[in-house]
């Protein structure tokens, strides 16, 4: 353990968070005050540090141990309880199991669309390209896919894709191949650190050499020294009232570890109302916002009003239920809102129709949890609602390596933006995960070099890892009388009232007023407890999500035209001119906004494009 002078005596620091104006205001940081500060830590180094240990840290961790490196996994929670476990219903790939004309780049052409074109084509012929080889090594590793009859691996529908592409284990899918990818790092002797929080990167704005947190068990600091950091850790879907995740995933740590170290976000307005949330009010708080997997409908499922009509053939008579994700969370939130949802401010999703055997061997965890709840969905309906699932926007990469433009960190997975661009297709986050993250594992592997298995530390980066520790103790030592939880909770109403599935100017900004009004909030903190309570996690948690949220409300209402996800209802048409990325990016003066336009798909890509594929949900009649 190394002892932490007071500040005054450490060495000057060269970076700083900038004008990220998200990081809680504490008594310390940068002033030595005489008290204590936990004054201890440990020095970790790795060649290469993962941070976030679901489907993409693991895959990339993979790839690095298979080039013969040993890199460090770190993650917030125990190995294998990951976000990935949620996403239940399957994975993409253009396999033709059971339709043979499906082909990648009718797969990327499908994305393209559903991502209304903001997508970075790149990105998506990389991910529909490899992703058949993607699950046959899956496969390979002991992945259980459910097979055909004569023994291909099976594939159901899913929304908006034009053929069955989505491979699936149930309605366990994200689960089973978290399971396979984590057997596999750890026949590999891959080293994971469990329940470890990064609360900053050690960086210059240029370049990053390590990373800053904290043991959540013991509350010791940690300093990981490393020239090669890997930020996989998901979105900030969470930091909405309602949420698919547990409350403590997907809290923007990524984006702004990202952002506060140098590196430009994109496309962060962009988040994905998943429409079939469990709806708390009738299932019970623990559960609200849980995913009925989409599965539910790709195997036939039907969406009902409290009027008993099937009203998406009013919205989408031609796909039906299994329109793309934004159009039938819009028409939910519609009938909601128009007096034609339940009591409980939902509506219903049958899939009784279909045989119990049948349903029971595709779907057994929506059996098995609805059953505990005291439904027989094989027999009445569940009652659902939108919730937010995932956020199409994050660290912009480029694809074929994970480089961020910040030297020495690279990002992956849900971390990111540019696969799904303005809406994501469902099936198409774990298939992100395993193709890209292979291709970024691969590339950080050839540019570690003999010397980066042991960096050393240098005085400039304990001064900025120890001001880090004194500012999380003094986050610790917060006695005002605010609890971060409270404060989570006003910030999650907040978001889905002003930045949620309807839009509009002057939400957005009361949105940002009233971000202004909590953050200021924040100076009366509470903390109860020392760094291994829940307490002090919440106020991390908000720390991360204050940031991303400020960068959320900024982005939606630059945006002034509706595109996929993002509805403005006083900009309902999609403008042709915003056909472009909205880059961010922070300095001491605050948040900069450019717009970036978007490339053109490859041949193959247009042709298909050109072809005008599309899913005949009548198929499934
Ligand atoms: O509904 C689901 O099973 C979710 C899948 C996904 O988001 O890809």
């Amino acid at each position: 353990m190394t002892e932490i002078p007071p500040a005054d005596q450490g060495v000057p620091t060269t970076g700083d968070a900038g004008g990220v104006d998200g990081r809680l205001p504490t008594q310390g940081g940068d002033e030595a005050d005489g008290r204590d500060h936990e004054a201890a830590y440990d020095v970790i180094t790795t060649p290469v540090l993962v941070i976030g240990a679901g489907a993409a840290g693991a895959r990339v961790a993979i790839e690095l141990a298979e080039s013969g490196l040993e890199p460090l996994v770190v993650g917030k929670r125990d190995y294998g309880d990951a976000h990935t476990t949620w996403a239940a219903g399957g994975i993409n790939a253009a396999l033709g199991s059971l339709d043979p004309e499906d082909n990648w780049p009718i797969h990327a052409a499908d994305t393209l669309n559903e991502g209304h074109h903001l997508n970075d084509p790149e990105a998506v012929e990389l991910t529909a390209k490899h992703m058949p080889d993607r699950i046959r090594e899956l496969d390979e590793w002991g992945m259980s896919f459910a097979r055909t009859d004569d023994g291909k691996i099976n594939q159901r529908y899913f929304g908006a894709q034009s053929y069955r592409r989505t491979c699936f284990v149930g309605d366990r899918t994200g689960e089973v191949m978290l399971e396979t990818l984590i057997d596999r790092a750890q026949a590999l002797e891959i080293p994971y650190r469990e329940n470890v929080m990064i609360t900053r990167l050690l960086s210059d704005g240029t370049r990053v050499d390590g990373a800053v947190g904290f043991d959540m068990e013991t509350g010791d600091g940690l300093l990981f020294r490393t020239d090669h950091v890997v930020l996989a850790a998901g979105g900030f879907s969470a930091a909405y009232r309602r949420h698919s995740s547990r409350d403590d995933e997907n809290n923007g740590d990524a984006q702004a570890l990202a952002l506060e170290a140098g590196a430009r976000l994109l496309d962060t307005e962009f988040v994905q109302f998943h429409p079939t949330g469990m709806v708390g009010e009738r299932y019970g708080d623990e559960w609200d916002g849980r995913l009925v997997t989409e599965a539910v409908r790709g195997e036939g499922g039907r969406l009902y009003n409290a009027a008993g009509e099937r009203f998406m053939e009013r919205y989408s008579p031609d796909q039906m239920e299994l329109d793309a994700r934004d159009v039938v969370a819009r028409a939910i939130a519609e009938e909601v809102r128009e007096g034609r949802g339940t009591e409980h401010g939902g509506v219903y999703l049958d899939i009784s129709h279909r045989d119990p055997e049948y349903i029971h061997e595709r779907l057994p965890t929506m059996v098995d949890r609805f059953e505990g709840l005291g439904v027989d969905i094989t027999a009445e309906p569940m009652e659902i609602g939108p919730t937010a699932h995932y956020t199409m926007g994050g660290v912009d990469i480029d694809f074929r390596t994970g480089e961020t433009g910040v030297e020495g960190l690279y990002a992956v997975g849900e971390a990111v933006a540019g696969v799904h661009g303005a809406n994501r297709l469902g099936g198409n986050s774990l298939a992100e995960t395993v193709a890209i993250g292979k291709l970024v594992g691969d590339h950080v592997s050839e540019q570690v070099t003999a010397g980066d298995d042991a960096p050393t530390v240098t005085d400039g980066q304990r001064a900025l890892a120890e001001r880090e520790f004194r500012a999380l103790a003094d986050l610790a030592a917060s006695d005002g009388n605010v609890a971060p939880r409270a404060l989570l909770e006003d910030l999650g109403e907040l978001l889905w009232n002003h930045a949620g599935i309807l839009r509009d100017e002057e939400g957005l900004r009361e949105g940002l007023e009233r971000l202004a009004e909590l953050r200021a909030r924040t100076a009366n903190l509470r903390v109860d407890g020392d760094r291994t309570s829940r307490s002090f996690e919440y106020a991390v948690d908000l720390s991360m999500s204050l940031i991303v949220a400020e960068v959320l409300l900024r982005t939606a209402l630059e945006r002034t035209e509706s595109r996929g996800a993002h509805y403005r209802t006083d900009y309902p048409e999609t403008d042709p001119a915003w056909r472009q990325n909205l880059i961010v990016t922070a300095d001491e003066s605050g948040l900069s906004l450019q717009r970036r336009g978007v490339a053109e798909p490859s041949e193959p890509v247009r042709a298909a494009l050109e072809e005008g594929y599309e899913l005949d949900y009548h198929h499934l009649e």
